[in-house]
């Protein structure tokens, strides 16, 4: 095959064929195509898109540039989530022991944060001792043992995703649906599950602001999972504010916890629960999403959940002493809080700001060697259309470095917009689609 008309077919709005989306993702990724070209071909795809087959082409293209792990020896249905993620959106915590606690198997991949957005596996390692670097044969294992794991990526999974997304990275090819799709779908598929939940978020603080953008992307997600003969729900939920009341790492295991003992905060529970059903249906263990619902409360009642979530950390070496006693973790070293000046009603959040001054606070990271401090973070106090007076604190800030204090409370004031009238409530599950 001819890499050059393979780039010139695409350039001019042609489909190509599985064999010849395989040509290209598997000759990058053995090196024989530079990255002048793939770069070529991939703002190319950015620019003509790709259809539902040439999707699934590329998706299976990835997947199979790695591993897929096989789950048959492990009895029982294989249920994960993926989110698209966002400020406070500690769900995948919650909803994967309470999965695992109704009975089904959940052998969860998650990624780091980056930018404004934080990533399971960094909030999992603020518990002192939990290993998310395990090999698969231990992935197997812990899964075998509780009906959960959860690890981080290793080399063996779809390694051309992450060739291909760094070049995505630097080429402004990133925010394209097909190519997205692609990313997300190859890791997922490679853990051998047989369903899939997604929770596309949308508002100021995704990935994808756009309602009609998020839309777009649960689709392309839900196309190819159903060519892969996976079943899938999705769901678009808002992310117009910062998820729950606690944003960093530390701060969101600790807040998972409450939930898991069953405090209740209630947007995230509102949201958690719902994919947690939506896992429980997929997985047979429920008539509908609402039944499995149901069932979460009531393994959040029964302490079955949060005994799975402290299995779980067991069985991956953590320190559970913290999760009995959370308040025993080591503190920030400065805090500050931030008062309002005004008064009114919450009427937005622009929420990426909320991500980034957590980032600058030191509980994300702007560049992938950065180092985060599993301490630093924000418990934010309001959500859209709370009544503020002036003086009420909106937030709290924790950080080691105080010299950045300051610049994170002047970036979240200016996040918030307080008006006189109060904002219409927003839903927080926008849309279900499967
Ligand atoms: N998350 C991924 O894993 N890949 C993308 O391309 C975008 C978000």
């Amino acid at each position: 095959m001819n890499t050059i008309e393979l780039i010139r077919k695409k350039r001019n709005g042609e489909s190509l064929s599985k064999e010849e989306i395989l040509f290209l993702v598997s000759s990058y990724t053995k090196n024989t195509i530079p990255d002048y070209q793939f770069s070529a071909f991939l703002m190319a795809v950015y620019l003509k898109g790709m259809n539902t087959i040439e999707t699934a082409a590329l998706t299976e293209a990835m997947l199979y540039s790695g591993k897929v792990i096989d789950l048959s020896s492990i009895k029982g249905i294989k249920i994960d989530k993926h989110s698209t993620g966002g400020v406070g959106d500690k769900t995948s915590l919650i909803i994967a022991p309470i999965v695992a606690a109704a009975g089904i198997n959940v052998p969860m991949i998650s990624g780091r944060g980056l930018g404004h957005t934080g990533g399971t596996l960094d909030k999992l390692e603020a518990i002192p001792g939990y290993s998310t670097n395990l090999s698969l044969r231990d992935y197997k294992k812990v899964l075998k043992k509780c009906g959960l794991v959860l690890i981080g990526q290793t080399k063996e999974i779809a390694p051309a995703d992450k060739l291909i997304y760094a070049l995505r990275d630097v080429t402004a090819t990133v925010e394209s649906i097909p190519l997205i799709t692609g990313s997300i779908m190859s890791k997922k598929l490679a853990e051998g599950i047989d369903g899939l939940v997604l929770d596309v978020k949308t508002g100021s603080g995704a990935f994808m602001q756009k309602f009609s953008d998020a839309k777009a992307l649960a689709q392309s997600l839900i196309n190819t999972a159903k060519a892969f003969d996976k079943k899938v729900i999705a769901f678009i939920t808002d992310m117009n504010q910062p998820l729950g009341n606690y944003i960093g790492n530390w701060f969101e295991v600790h807040e998972s916890i409450k939930i898991l003992r069953g405090e209740v905060v209630p947007d995230l529970c509102e949201v958690s629960f719902t994919l947690s059903g939506a896992m429980i249906y997929l997985g047979g263990k429920a008539k509908s999403i609402n039944e499995g619902i149901q069932l979460s409360k009531e393994l959040i009642a029964n302490g079955k959940a949060f005994e799975k979530f402290v299995e779980l950390v067991k069985l991956q070496g953590g320190d559970v002493s913290y999760l009995y006693k959370p308040e025993k973790y080591p503190k920030a070293k400065h805090t500050l809080k931030v008062k309002s000046n005004v008064e009114g009603f919450v009427s937005s959040i622009d929420t990426y700001q909320i991500g980034v001054a957590a980032l600058e606070l030191g509980a994300g990271r702007s560049k992938k060697e950065d180092v985060i401090d599993p301490k630093a973070g924000i418990i934010f106090h309001k959500k859209l259309g709370d009544k503020l007076s002036k003086g009420e604190i909106i937030a709290e800030l924790f950080t080691d470095e105080k010299i950045v204090l300051n610049d994170a409370e002047k970036r979240i004031l200016k996040a918030l917009r307080i008006t006189d009238d109060k904002p219409k409530k927003q839903k927080l599950i926008k849309l279900i689609m499967d």
